[in-house]
């Protein structure tokens, strides 16, 4: 891949850090011209603990989930927030998850492992994934995971021959899709017609499934979800999703007399990733969507059932950061400048795969104006690899530490050890001080599978 050369009429924003309040994690400010997160320093501490780093700002993690919970309350009083924790995950979170009573998505065995071993509930364990295998299916049961959302028919059977061996009921959902076109990028569009998750409610597969599902020893079907796609904006595709489910759970009523006693209804909210992104709060969401879910239900004579949300981005992403060090600044007249980093797709992938955006900052120059305009580029083997397209940021040097904002959610998560680069360490903030949840991988841990 080559990039498009820089646009000869694009400028640098000239913005300050301020302008950029949207982005940033809540507690992050400049101390005498040096970002500081929750008051650590934030130069200091990628010299103490070396760069490519994440961090975290560990106060509005847990502010986002108390948003959440009291966003709720309202309208939903007894909705439960299940974090789906594809968009990150560690230890201390799950322990600060389960001190909140949330639930967990998880989508796959390590996960449930790791859940277990923190002590999380496994009851409150809400297992995803459209091919889980039979090994995962059983750990899972094993484990007492609360409930499987189930995909497909042949894992209907599945579960339900596991469960019988094993001498259990499972509790399960069936996921459904609502063949609704999120507003989002194609990659995490979930709940169109063409999709491999779920059963599509045209044909009667949906309805076939529910059959399938009741008449299957050792399974409770509990009810239902949709998840409709991620980063998403534009709330209407949500309203139009409940309102095809509303209609479908009506018309399994009427037909076969199975009202369901739970409703997913997925995650998927966005964040500000950018100064003009224009996210909506969630607080406005949480109304939203009970406006929405007690509308459908009242109207359509039903009552509503336990509904729960799945966000993951928007309680962990914009609380996330991660700083890299400058090592060298090249400069090709009348095409762009690279601002070449110690990190790059290894880290953050999201450019290369989505054309994601980013805003960043000199750390150690943070009251300077954001005066270039620059492509930062990470340290592997293509030209793909890159972080930021055509960013405003202050005059790079080399030493310089950089920080990008909003990569709290699937980066860490999506990283990879790509040219056996070691991944970075990750760091929680609170209140003046930090401490280390994930250390930095070693050259050993990269060959301890080599046999
Ligand atoms: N529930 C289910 C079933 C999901 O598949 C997902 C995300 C979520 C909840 C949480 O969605 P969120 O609230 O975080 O949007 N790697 C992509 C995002 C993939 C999302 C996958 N599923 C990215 O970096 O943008």
């Amino acid at each position: 891949m080559s990039l498009r050369a820089s646009n000869p009429a694009l400028r640098a924003d000239n913005s300050t850090l301020e302008d950029l309040a949207l982005v940033m994690p809540k507690n992050c400010e400049s101390k005498e011209g040096t970002l500081h997160l929750a008051g650590v320093d934030l130069f200091k501490l990628a010299k103490e603990l070396g760069t490519a780093l994440y961090v975290y700002d560990e106060d509005m993690i847990e502010s986002n989930i108390l948003r959440y919970k009291q966003g709720l309350e309202s309208k939903l009083p007894s909705a439960q927030v299940c974090y789906a924790s594809k968009a990150f995950i560690c230890k201390d979170l799950l322990k600060m998850l389960a001190r909140h009573g949330l639930y967990l998505d998880v989508c796959g065995g390590a996960e449930i492992y790791m859940a277990q071993l923190t002590g999380f509930p496994t009851e409150n364990l809400v297992f995803h994934g459209n091919n889980k295998t039979p090994q995962e299916i059983r750990e899972a049961i094993d484990a007492g995971v609360g409930k499987f959302v189930v995909d497909t028919k042949e894992e209907l059977d599945r579960i339900s021959e596991a469960a019988y061996e094993m001498g259990v009921n499972q509790k399960v959902l069936l996921r459904i899709t609502p063949g609704i076109v999120a507003d989002t990028h194609s990659f995490i569009q979930t709940g169109s017609e063409d999709s491999k998750f779920g059963f599509t409610i045209a044909h009667d597969t949906a309805k076939d499934a529910v059959a399938h599902a009741l008449s299957l020893p050792h399974l409770k079907l509990m009810g239902f979800h949709m998840h409709i796609g991620s980063q998403i904006f534009n709330l209407e595709g949500y309203s139009q999703a409940i309102s095809v489910m509303v209609d479908f759970i009506k018309d399994i009523y009427e037909q076969m007399d199975y009202l369901p006693e739970e409703f997913d209804v997925g995650g998927g909210l966005g964040i500000a990733y950018t100064v003009h992104d224009k996210p909506t709060s969630i607080e406005q969401f949480c109304d939203y969507i009970g406006d929405e879910l007690l509308k459908g239900f009242n109207e359509a004579g039903l009552e509503l059932p336990k509904i729960y949300i799945e966000p993951g981005r928007s309680i962990i992403g914009n609380a996330g950061i991660t700083l890299y060090s400058v090592g060298s600044v090249k400069e090709i007249p009348g095409v762009r400048t690279y601002v070449n980093v110690d990190g790059g797709m290894s880290d953050n992938i999201r450019t290369a795969l989505y054309g994601a955006e980013y805003e960043g900052v000199i750390v150690n120059k943070a009251d300077e104006l954001r005066s270039e305009l620059v492509t930062v580029a990470g340290k592997h083997c293509e030209s793909g690899d890159v972080l930021i397209v055509d960013g405003s940021l202050q005059e790079a040097e080399v030493g310089d530490v950089l920080a990008i904002f909003a990569t709290g959610a699937y980066c860490e998560s999506m990283s990879s050890n790509y040219n056996m680069q070691t991944r970075p360490a990750v760091v929680f903030v609170r209140v003046g001080s930090y401490h280390t949840v994930k250390r930095r991988e070693t050259y050993k841990d990269l060959l301890a599978r080599e046999l």
